[in-house]
């Protein structure tokens, strides 16, 4: 098999590694050898292994018959998503580790291979090296699936751990983020939750089978959370961890993504550094747990890989994934239930008057207090908090 791989940056290049150090046992397991003839990049690669299968234009892979697969890791929308549709069209199939394309044009490039008789898969998207996206669509079809919340984002969650350990400040721990290469030069996607939004746009649209649109869900990130944050959740037992949950409610989802003060005894409390974990809970399996290497280089190229090997076995074969384009319309999130701790310069008398009965947390900023709510509805929260002086809120898990 000669496969072509679009973007030679950290998780192309990667792919290309995998390929050739577990050369033979990736052959074995596919039933026959997989060769890389072609990197189309916009740069040159002067000295390197793979300068010589360098190309620019993409062309040159959709009209080469002898390629019967594509792997996509340049990233955004625009060109892969071009480049992916032609490659689909010309009867190869494909796999990509880019959220951004499978979230926004996912089920129309499904419905593209479908027609041609090839395969789009994406198990690197979500989770980088850990399966997640082939259960859902091989292993837990027996379910109806009623609940993900994972760590979806490395760099985040790298960045709250080290702010949980050392006390750190949001600044400090971003700087040292980018400085290890975990965290871009832009770090909007992964602070602000873009990241993780589109991940859980992807895991939900896979179990709902319909179009789940990211721009629906309300996504809020970690810019917020302060080394005063960490001192409230010490004492409360807990810790802060940037959440993308979805729910089944009816026949629809309630969706979010935003930090959320988890118990030191929760599952995910203790997913911690650049790893990711996603909690699953199906009517018939009741709970699962996904865990591992949710970002870099061979993790992510390792679920590529997979995808290769899983195309080459079913090279004349479609296998079907329940993700049609018809949109779910999800639930407003102001309607969903939570509970809040809250830090807030105004006094008692004021929160109990709004808040009525609340539990107080022992303060650790002069001039402030803090407290934790009852469940109450989003919409009902923003009323409350809107009548007294909040420093902060986090929802609890
Ligand atoms: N920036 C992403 C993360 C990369 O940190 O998880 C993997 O999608």
């Amino acid at each position: 098999m000669k496969v072509a791989v679009m973007g030679y940056g950290t998780i192309g290049s990667g792919v290309v590694e995998v390929l050739r150090i577990n050369k033979e046992k990736i052959a074995r397991r596919a039933g026959q050898e997989v060769d890389v003839k072609y990197i189309l990049d916009l740069r040159d690669f002067p000295g390197d292994p793979m300068e010589d299968a360098i190309i620019h234009d993409y062309k040159t892979i959709v009209e080469d018959p002898e390629i019967g697969i594509v792997v996509e890791t340049m990233g955004g929308v625009e060109p892969a998503y071009t480049f992916v549709k032609a490659m689909l069209e010309a009867g190869k199939s494909v796999a990509t580790s880019n959220k951004n394309l499978v979230a926004a044009k996912g089920a129309e490039l499904i419905a593209v291979a479908r027609e041609h008789g090839v395969n789009f898969q994406f198990e690197a998207s979500v989770g980088g090296g850990i399966p997640i996206i082939r259960p859902l669509n091989k292993c837990l079809t027996a379910d109806e699936i009623e609940e993900i919340t994972g760590i979806l984002n490395g760099t985040t969650n790298y960045m709250l751990t080290k702010m949980a350990d050392e006390g750190a400040d949001f600044d400090e721990v971003l700087k040292d983020a980018q400085d290890k290469g975990y965290a871009e030069k832009d770090p909007t996607a992964d602070i602000e939750g873009h990241d993780p939004c589109r991940k859980i746009a992807i895991l939900t649209s896979l179990v709902c089978g319909k179009q789940v649109d990211f721009e629906d869900i309300h996504c809020e990130g970690i810019t917020k959370i302060t080394a005063a944050d960490f001192l409230y959740a010490k004492k409360m037992d807990r810790s802060i961890k940037l959440l993308a949950s979805s729910r089944q409610e009816g026949d629809s989802y309630s969706c979010m993504v935003a930090p959320f003060m988890l118990p030191t005894t929760h599952p995910l409390c203790n997913v911690n550094d650049v790893f990711n974990g996603i909690f699953v809970h199906g009517n018939v399996l009741g709970d699962a747990m996904f865990y591992g290497s949710g970002a870099g280089k061979l993790p992510t190229a390792s679920a590529v890989v997979a995808d290769i090997v899983d195309m080459v076995k079913h090279i004349n074969t479609n296998i079907f994934i329940d993700w049609s384009s018809e949109k779910m319309e999800l639930l407003d999130y102001k309607a969903s239930q939570n509970a809040f701790f809250v830090r807030t310069t105004s006094s008692k008398a004021e929160v109990e008057a709004v808040f009525g009965n609340v539990s107080y947390v022992e303060a650790v900023v002069e001039g402030e207090m803090g407290f934790t709510t009852e469940k109450m509805t989003e919409a009902d929260f923003e009323e409350r908090s809107a009548k007294i002086a909040v420093v902060n809120r986090i929802r609890l898990a």
